[in-house]
């Protein structure tokens, strides 16, 4: 199936996924914590920014790719880590990384992929010569876990590592407690843990935890047994931006979880800019939440951010046609991100500013 005519937005591709999925599985991923107001406001933020274009400009030839960390990437569109990606297509995260390869943006892989990361570089590098691969962990209680997970993050290509800073426990989320939706289906596994070298000193086997008692002494720590950069993601306060620079980290991700783990936060296109006015371009900055439209990457550029990560939707995409429906959403937002960029008077990413915000 290639986009039908009443596939045009992300939305009718979440309206197939939802037919397909049973319902335990589509409350699972588009569900979130609490009353789920942050879902809500994460999307709806966006509407209350206006934009305010400039017209009469020569924007015939336009050029999406942005450079992040000394890469070149084709546009400021990146895939934030979602876990489990086999509930949603039999492929999972072979399906989406292909996809991701193919579109020359990053991937952030997560931690809790139902392929094990190996094989997920595997197929990037098959798809590309030079796959974006971003490898998010949350950091283990044990750090001879952590660092068996960064040596095989980095012995399989991954360019940089993500720390997922907004987890020290679940959040509360009433969709699954309700589907008592606790552990995967039949069949699929944390395959990332399926491995020799995650035997602990007590004789067990390392299994994903969250971990109450990571610090930013972690943070450092982890910076001295590796090269890759470091993001932390999950940053809402513009005291933790700073302390996350004081703390040598190379960027980093405003993000709320897509309002799966703290409810009643605000959506992260709110907090942007005075986060970006703290970082002062001393390191990349990137959000996820809510991001739908090619207009509101746009407003988030204008705000500060050097790209935008999806989450939800590429499971959308996913879901409704493995590979292929991946591709679509990341045609289908660069297409509105251009559309936009071209009536908004920008020909570049770098042309997109606070001027063009009403
Ligand atoms: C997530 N997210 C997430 N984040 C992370 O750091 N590690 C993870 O394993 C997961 N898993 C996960 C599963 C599912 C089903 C969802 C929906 C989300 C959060 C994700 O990276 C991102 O912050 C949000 O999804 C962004 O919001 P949108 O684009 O989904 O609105
Ligand atoms: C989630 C976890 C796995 O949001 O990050 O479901």
């Amino acid at each position: 199936m290639s986009l039908k005519k009443n596939i045009v937005n992300l939305k009718d591709l979440e309206s197939i996924a939802k037919e397909k999925l049973s319902g335990k599985v589509y409350d699972y991923l588009s569900g979130g914590a609490g009353d789920e107001t942050t879902i809500y406001h994460n999307k709806d933020a966006y509407n209350h920014i206006k934009l305010c274009p400039r017209v009469l400009l020569d924007v015939e030839n336009r050029d999406l790719s942005i450079e992040l960390l000394s890469q070149k990437i084709s546009m400021p569109i990146l895939i934030a880590p979602t876990a489990f990606h086999c509930l949603a297509n039999v492929d999972g995260e072979l399906a989406t990384v292909s996809a991701a390869a193919k579109a020359d943006t990053v991937m952030m892989v997560s931690m809790a992929s139902t392929k094990s990361l190996e094989e997920i570089a595997h197929t990037a590098y098959k798809a590309s010569a030079n796959p974006k691969l971003w490898f998010q962990m949350y950091l283990q209680p044990d750090i001879e876990v952590n660092k068996v997970f960064v040596k095989r993050a980095e012995d399989a290509g991954y360019k940089a590592l993500v720390i997922t800073a907004d987890s020290p426990v679940f959040g509360h989320r009433e969709r699954d407690i309700r589907n008592n939706f606790h552990k995967l289906p039949n069949g699929l596994s944390l395959k990332n843990f399926d491995d020799d070298r995650l035997m602990l000193a007590n004789g067990k086997k390392a299994t994903l935890e969250l971990s109450a008692t990571t610090t930013w002494k972690d943070i450092e720590a982890l910076k001295t047994i590796t090269k890759l950069p470091v993001f932390v993601k999950g940053i809402l306060s513009p005291k933790d931006a700073e302390l996350a620079i004081t703390h040598g980290v190379d960027g980093i991700i405003v993000s709320n979880h897509g309002g799966r783990q703290l409810d009643s936060v605000p959506a992260t296109i709110d907090v942007l800019s005075s986060i970006a006015s703290v970082v002062k371009d001393r390191v990349p900055v990137i959000v996820d939440g809510g991001i739908r439209r090619g207009t509101d990457i746009l407003k988030a550029l204008a705000l500060g951010a050097n790209a935008i990560a999806i989450g939800r939707p590429v499971l959308w995409g996913l879901s409704s046609n493995g590979e292929e429906g991946v591709l679509e959403v990341l045609k289908m937002l660069k297409h509105e991100l251009d559309t936009t960029m071209a009536l908004c008077g920008c020909t570049t990413v770098k042309e997109i500013d606070k001027n063009l915000i009403y």
